[in-house]
């Protein structure tokens, strides 16, 4: 039974941020049953020594203080990527803060970085079983004065933790937060964390990939920057987009002109030729998430063909719920055999040549 169609009409008619904390809530106690396990050997990707069953991925923000990690897996993602998480706990933004734009299947949000910080992330992770793939989304405070600081202190707390960690670069709603993008910046940044990941790696015998998360909205230098520095350092992988401070003369909803990041449907093109931008940029050879608008199987083929290895996805499920993920496998499955791929990575990249 698709669950979605009975709460789904209920969540829509809740504030915004009441039905995301109800629909976590609802993930996290067990309510939602899990699907059914259908696997998609074609779909199967290793990418960073990693196996994973899909390609499509929870996105960061949804579960930011890794509540509902396990039923998230239940649900039939490949992977799923907690936080954004901060070394203290705070607050976020004022309330409102999360809009839907539903004539537009899209969000604007300005939550802030709203999280219960490291030390209980870290406690909720461990009091879960994990299995499957999960990335590990991390932030700096919004009153910190020492970013670098910040970060290295998150990736040496989560690190026993991850399958992978993101350093989130891009969120709109943290002051001088995408300052970090421009090139010496961004060198200095990683420069001491794959230093103290070096370390960490030492101490574990464990090698934990270290992934960056983008916005859509730099220009072409700016993209050069980023991937000139990824590929010098170099950075395991690109997450490609964050939400856009740009707004499409399309919007029609009454909530265009909130401040804050617009997700979805009207972020489609705008992060997918961010994407393929990076992919043409990195020569293919750093693998890259695509996010940014994806609503159907069509969609994630799009970005896969755009340079995507694999993909995540957070607004389609506010308006479809998590029925979409066995919907975006089927669909991609069939149309990897129709195009005469193999495998899903013989598809990657094919549009960006
Ligand atoms: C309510 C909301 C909160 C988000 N919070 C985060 C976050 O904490 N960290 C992050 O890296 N991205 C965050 N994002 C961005 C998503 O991970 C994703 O990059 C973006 O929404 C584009 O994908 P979509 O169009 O499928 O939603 C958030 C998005 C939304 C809608």
């Amino acid at each position: 039974m698709d669950y979605y169609r009975l709460i789904g009409p209920l969540l829509r008619k809740t504030p915004a941020e009441t039905a995301h904390t109800l629909a976590l809530w609802a993930l996290a106690h067990g309510m939602i049953p899990p699907a059914r396990n259908i696997p998609y050997p074609t779909l199967h990707t290793k990418l960073w020594g990693l196996e994973f069953p899909n390609p499509v991925g929870m996105a960061a923000g949804f579960d930011k203080d890794a509540q509902a990690v396990d039923a998230l897996l239940a649900q039939g993602f490949g992977f799923t990527e907690a936080g954004t998480v901060t070394p203290r706990p705070q607050p976020g933004n004022p309330t409102p803060r999360l809009f839907r734009l539903e004539e537009d299947a899209a969000i604007i949000n300005r939550m802030g970085f709203n999280n219960r910080g490291l030390e209980a992330f870290v406690r909720s992770l461990r009091g879960q079983q994990r299995k499957g793939i999960v990335g590990i989304n991390l932030g700096k405070n919004k009153d910190s004065t020492d970013a670098i600081a910040d970060y290295v202190k998150g990736l040496a707390q989560v690190y026993a933790l991850a399958d992978y960690i993101t350093i989130n670069i891009s969120s709109p709603n943290t002051p001088g937060l995408r300052d970090l993008q421009g090139r010496q910046a961004m060198e200095s940044l990683f420069r001491e964390l794959l230093g103290a990941r070096k370390t960490l790696a030492m101490e574990s015998g464990r090698t934990v990939p270290l992934l960056v998360k983008i916005a859509p909205d730099m220009d072409e230098a700016g993209f050069s920057d980023v991937a000139e520095v990824a590929s010098g350092l170099p950075i395991d992988g690109i997450i490609v987009s964050n939400t856009t401070l740009a707004r499409p003369p399309s919007l029609r909803s009454h909530h265009r002109a909130e401040a804050g990041g617009l997700s979805g449907k009207p972020l489609f093109e705008h992060s997918t030729a961010a994407l393929r931008a990076m992919y043409r940029l990195t020569g293919g050879k750093i693998p890259l998430i695509g996010v940014g608008g994806i609503a159907s199987a069509e969609d994630a083929y799009a970005k896969i063909r755009a340079g995507a290895s694999l993909v995540q996805i957070y607004t389609a499920f506010v308006y479809q719920g998590f029925g979409l993920i066995g919907g975006i496998c089927s669909g991609l499955a069939v149309r990897l055999e129709t195009d005469g791929f193999a495998s899903l990575r013989d598809a990657v990249g094919v549009d960006a040549r």
